[in-house]
């Protein structure tokens, strides 16, 4: 059977790929929604087309978990994984453990948004491929505002008070298990996410400025925080503190929340054939502070493909990178998970914008969302954000206050930069 096997991989890449041998690849990413059956449908392919097998290793949905094992795996120069699927804040801290992509993509890197190859250029080596961006979106019950005769919200002030208003007023017709406004407020990176848009819409900075300024305490980013303290068992059910993208879409998809932040993967799942909100939603950027400086903000995310130094099959795995970023892949994933295109021709795409309408009028918003600043903080980067959430998680528990908590993190964060980050 075995050597049935080998023979049958030898001809298929024989005849297929021209190559000598085939290769026997591993890649590795978080599981959230769809991604990782989405991701199987791809490899199915890729295998189709050039012989050789990639397995999945499955991690958690968790980006700081994620980061967590593949740091120690790096660390260890472990070579049973070859692709990894990164976190678009990682590309400093990881930069020195991943294969340079520049030549290899130079065909195809100027079809991505010059923006996001930037992101993932480190010290003029492209260390990872783009593969999907992201930018978050306030989902809302349509229904449900339209039954209130309520807009959707303009400004945080305006979630609050429609978020409370519905969810009262529905539960007192019998939808007990209603909640106004479910958001990630797990201590990990998605917090950090979320704070970072109250914070910035609020006028309040980006924790850390581009010029690797401190900025994060100031009275903005203080009244920010506070008011996302009282939604806490308000209009967000307490176990919000535990949540991370999943939870907040269980408690949404099964009908129990007016309103919920969360990227556009959430949108095709929320449409899906099983979702108590098909038909029912529709999303809106995210509010607006007051004050100073109020404006929407959306914390940029997005996931690319990078190819370990450790691997034992670069020049396959480079290609299986090359196969997940290009268009068709893109539009793959586009159509089926609801993932925003790195590549700005998809944006025109009908079949695209007929699957998922969120897809081209989130173009905008993406392009105008805010970094993390994974940037100015280099290497030095999860430890400030690991210090910046805890701060917020503290602060939307009820252990000190947003004034406190802020002007404690300015200093830690201080002694952290040292003499520069
Ligand atoms: C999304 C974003 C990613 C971010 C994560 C936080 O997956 O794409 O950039 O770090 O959420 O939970």
């Amino acid at each position: 059977m075995k050597l049935r096997h080998a023979l049958l991989a030898f001809a298929a890449a024989t005849i297929l790929g021209g190559q000598a041998y085939a290769a026997n690849l591993s890649i590795v990413l978080g599981s959230t929604g769809k991604d990782e059956q989405v991701m199987r449908e791809l490899l199915d392919k890729f295998e189709k087309d050039t012989g050789n097998k990639v397995q999945i290793v499955p991690m958690p949905s968790s980006t700081t978990d994620q980061f967590g094992q593949y740091k120690l795996w790096l660390a260890a120069q472990n070579s049973d994984i070859d692709v990894y699927q990164t976190d678009v804040i990682w590309a400093p801290q990881l930069a020195n453990q991943l294969l340079d992509l520049t030549d290899a993509m130079k065909d195809v890197a100027k079809d991505h948004f010059p923006a996001i190859i930037e992101s993932q250029t480190v010290n003029g080596k492209l260390v990872a491929l783009p593969f999907f961006t992201d930018a978050p979106a306030l989902y809302y019950r349509k229904d449900l505002l339209d039954k209130y005769g309520k807009q959707p919200p303009k400004t945080w002030d305006e979630l609050t008070a429609t978020a409370k208003e519905i969810q009262d007023k529905e539960r007192a017709a019998g939808a007990k298990n209603l909640w106004g406004f479910v958001f990630q407020g797990n201590a990990y990176e998605g917090l950090t996410c979320n704070a970072l848009e109250w914070v910035k819409s609020n006028g309040g900075g980006q924790i850390v400025e581009p010029d690797g300024s401190i900025s994060i305490n100031n009275p903005q980013a203080v009244k920010a925080l506070e008011l996302a303290r009282t939604w806490i068992n308000n209009i967000s059910p307490p176990g919000v503190l535990a949540y991370q993208e999943e939870e907040s879409r269980g408690v949404w998809q099964t009908g129990n929340a007016v309103f919920m932040r969360n990227w556009p993967y959430a949108y095709s799942l929320g449409n899906s054939g099983d979702s108590a909100v098909k038909g029912k939603f529709d999303v809106v950027p995210l509010p607006a502070g007051t004050g100073d400086g109020a404006r929407s903000a959306a914390t940029l995310g997005g996931w690319n493909l990078a190819v370990s130094k450790y691997s034992k099959n670069p020049d396959a795995a480079v290609a299986l990178v090359k196969f997940l970023g290009s268009k068709d892949s893109q539009k793959y994933e586009a159509i089926n998970a609801s993932h925003l295109p790195t590549i700005q021709a998809l944006y025109e795409d009908a079949d695209i914008a007929a699957a998922q309408p969120i897809i081209p009028r989130w173009k905008e918003v993406f392009l105008n969302a805010v970094p993390r600043p994974s940037a100015p903080t280099k290497v030095k980067y999860n430890e400030v954000s690991n210090q910046f959430w805890t701060a917020v998680h503290k602060t939307l528990s009820g252990t000190g206050s947003a004034a406190d908590n802020l002007a404690a993190l300015e200093i830690s964060l201080t002694k952290l930069k040292g003499s520069g980050w």
